[in-house]
């Protein structure tokens, strides 16, 4: 039997990209997810480019005997990945509590059982969120963190810190964190994706279902920013790409590879990107055209951010690889896809 890596959240959309990306590298993955914002079919499909089916067990974090039961059954995982959260920004300005409960002692439900069952190995989704909006561009690992501007971002940059202090007084414990920036696009086989429910509140996902005709009209939030062009800036990676940098990460946990016992890597593609360019990009990768309005700033945007990903070129050995045409023609053809079109 493979080394085996429980990925929390395996059935969401970057979760299922790095359990395909993971099977082809060789690991036999188990999957929790408590389906709130994802579906069992995302299984089927990943079985169909995989042709290897994941375990799948269907339970929320929270719960913390059905976890412990979980890590009884399932005694020989060497490694984990933890994507399952709440992600969306707006909600939890509205539903603080239910974001800090949610994100916050799932982990922390996670890594006592890594105490307890002899788990060493953990990589952890967060955010560039975790900057706020940097003084200095590119941002490194090093720039100083900022203030949270949201609940969301709160829980990531506490996370952070939990990890941290449990790795300083838990010597068997080593963590990578990921820091993403902007995860787009979808999986070349048109698959797996994407599929936010109820209105999308990122970029890409309105642009494909504005460009399906599902949205009448995309609203680009604000062109006055202090940019080129006036809209926001942003670091867009390909969701493919993001999903091979987990897998590297975990052949380092394993392989014993870490430099320190918490580290955390820049993962996106090191260029700044406007939003006015992600639409005509898209409307050049795809030959749709955008109906788009400029609108109102959205409260709480950073201005603009972007990677400086050399630690993660070099220390992880991981580069962000696909176009950024390439990419939203990717998020095309899997709006397409889903929508039958
Ligand atoms: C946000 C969070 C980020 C989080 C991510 C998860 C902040 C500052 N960032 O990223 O931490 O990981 O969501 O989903 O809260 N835009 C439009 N029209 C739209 C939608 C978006 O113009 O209909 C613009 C936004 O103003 C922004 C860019 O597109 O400039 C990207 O927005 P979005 O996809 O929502 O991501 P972030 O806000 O960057």
């Amino acid at each position: 039997m493979g080394r085996q890596v429980l990925v929390t959240g395996g059935t969401g959309y970057i979760g299922s990209h790095t359990v395909v990306e993971l099977q082809a590298a060789g690991y036999d993955v188990v999957i929790i997810d408590d389906l709130s914002n994802s579906t069992a079919e995302v299984i089927d499909n990943i079985e169909k480019i995989s042709g290897i089916r994941p375990a799948f067990e269907e339970f929320n974090l929270l719960n913390n005997v059905q976890l412990e039961a979980f890590f009884e059954k399932y005694s020989d995982i060497d490694a984990i990945i933890h994507f399952a959260a709440f992600k969306a920004v707006g909600e939890s300005v509205a539903k603080p509590l239910s974001y800090y409960r949610n994100n916050l002692v799932s982990l922390m439900n996670i890594l006592d059982c890594m105490s307890k069952y002899h788990v060493s190995n953990l990589v952890f989704s967060s955010s560039c969120t975790v900057y706020g909006q940097p003084d200095q561009l590119p941002v490194t690992e090093n720039t100083p963190k900022k203030d949270a501007e949201s609940p969301y971002g709160n829980t990531k940059a506490i996370s952070e810190e939990i990890l941290r202090d449990v790795v300083q007084v838990t010597p068997q414990v080593n963590v990578i964190a990921l820091r993403y920036f902007n995860p787009i696009g979808a999986h070349p086989t048109s698959l797996i994706g994407e599929l936010p429910r109820g209105v999308p509140g990122n970029l890409v996902p309105f642009i494909t279902q504005t460009a399906a005709g599902i949205r009448q009209q995309l609203s680009v939030f604000g062109d006055d920013y202090d940019t080129p062009d006036g809209s926001n800036i942003r670091d867009y990676i390909n969701v493919v790409d993001l999903a091979k940098a987990h897998v590297i990460a975990i052949d380092r946990l394993i392989n014993k590879t870490n430099a320190e016992r918490f580290e955390f890597f820049n993962i996106g593609t090191g260029k700044g990107v406007s939003v006015l360019e992600v639409v005509h990009t898209f409307e050049e990768a795809t030959g749709v055209k955008l109906n788009y309005k400029i609108v109102d700033r959205r409260p709480g945007d950073v201005v603009k951010i972007y990677a400086d990903t050399t630690i993660a070129n070099t220390v992880l050995g991981w580069k962000a690889e696909t176009s950024l045409a390439e990419t939203l023609l990717s998020a095309w053809n899997w709006e397409k896809s889903v929508r039958n079109l």
